[in-house]
């Protein structure tokens, strides 16, 4: 009785002092980019910074088929060397502009159905299905199997040289009955290409942005506890696009399962993109400052790693 009391004090205590709370000494700030130009890697000059991610849609690596063009990644990962930090790739098969197909042109037959799907990007997707994108149909295995080719040929340039390659996020909203989709076949097709993408990155991480399951908010048919468990299996890292401290969606999905599973996959980060920057603080009214940034993603997430959009206020002060 007496101990548990005196338990229970201490905890109100706590509660009532709400100190801040101690940030790991293993979190590391990377930058974010669409690309590696001046303004990067004059950033990349800050001591607190460790590296970069930079994105590569499909297109771009893979002008004709089986025929590879890495010299943008080759020369980036070059100048980024040259300044002693290191580099990530994202690998983009989906985009966010109607006019930007990711995926190679010699995919645009009917052998690979044109390799892609348009795509709505947003919350008001359900009601009102309007094209902002396309996303590369990893649920159709022709397209699949292209897509760990390349996966195959990066690992045989890069594994060992980067520190990490992800896949993009999991979020998707296509018309579903159209170009054979299926919720099902669409998720076990990104299963696949995340175990892949692992089987082939020996030595570098291989990570799985994982935010969001077509049929699977919170956890409907069991997409969560699924796929972060053959993450688990596979050694696929995790990770997400956003940080966005306490987001009701966010909560309901991934930010339950990155704290649960951060000590059985190989590594967990997360990104604040540019809209995060604009999400505000229910607490304080404002957007979200860097520490309550970092305090979310050490202490609730767990992350290793947050890549930092290149416009986040605090890499452009002192
Ligand atoms: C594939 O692309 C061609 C040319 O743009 C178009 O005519 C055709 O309808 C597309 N097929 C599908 C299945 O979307
Ligand atoms: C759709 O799926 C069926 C059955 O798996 C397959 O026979 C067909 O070729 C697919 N069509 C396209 C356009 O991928
Ligand atoms: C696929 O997922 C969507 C979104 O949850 C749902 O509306 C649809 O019924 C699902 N399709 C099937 C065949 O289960
Ligand atoms: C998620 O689902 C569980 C039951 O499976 C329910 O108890 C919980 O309230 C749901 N959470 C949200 C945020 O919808």
């Amino acid at each position: 009785m007496h101990f548990l009391y005196l338990a229970a004090a201490a905890l109100a205590a706590q509660a009532l002092a709400a100190p801040p709370r101690p940030v790991s000494p293993t979190l590391q700030h990377w930058l974010y980019s669409s690309e590696v130009d001046d303004q990067s890697l004059d950033l990349l000059d800050r001591p607190d910074i460790v590296g970069i991610q930079a994105l590569y849609s499909w297109k771009s690596l893979e002008p004709d088929e089986s025929q590879y063009d890495f010299s943008n990644i080759r020369d980036d990962y070059q100048k980024v060397l040259a300044k002693g930090k290191k580099f990530w790739i994202q690998l983009q098969d989906r985009t966010f502009s109607p006019s930007n197909d990711p995926v190679p042109k010699y995919m645009h037959t009917p052998y690979y159905n044109n390799g892609s799907a348009p795509s709505c990007d947003g919350d008001s997707c359900d009601a009102d299905f309007e094209v902002t994108g396309w996303v590369a149909q990893q649920w159709n295995p022709r397209v699949r199997q292209r897509y760990q080719a390349l996966l195959t040929a990066l690992a045989e340039q890069f594994d060992g040289k980067i520190t990490g390659l992800n896949l993009a996020e999991t979020s998707i909203a296509v018309d579903e009955n159209a170009n054979n989709y299926s919720n099902e076949s669409y998720f076990l097709g990104e299963l696949e290409n995340a175990g892949y993408a692992a089987k082939v990155f020996k030595k570098s991480y291989a990570v799985q942005y994982v935010n969001f399951w077509p049929d699977g908010w919170n956890n409907t048919n069991n997409r969560f506890k699924d796929s972060f468990n053959y993450y688990a299996k596979h050694g696929v890292g995790v990770g997400g696009p956003d940080l966005i401290p306490n987001k009701p969606g966010q909560e309901a999905n991934s930010y339950a399962y990155i704290p649960t599973f951060h000590c059985k996959v190989p590594i967990a980060v997360v990104a604040v993109q540019e809209n995060d920057l604009k999400e505000i603080n229910q607490q304080t009214g404002k957007p979200f400052t860097k520490e309550e940034f970092v305090d979310f993603a050490v202490n609730e997430l767990h992350v290793e790693i947050i890549f930092w959009a290149v416009a986040t206020p605090w890499l452009h002060s002192s």
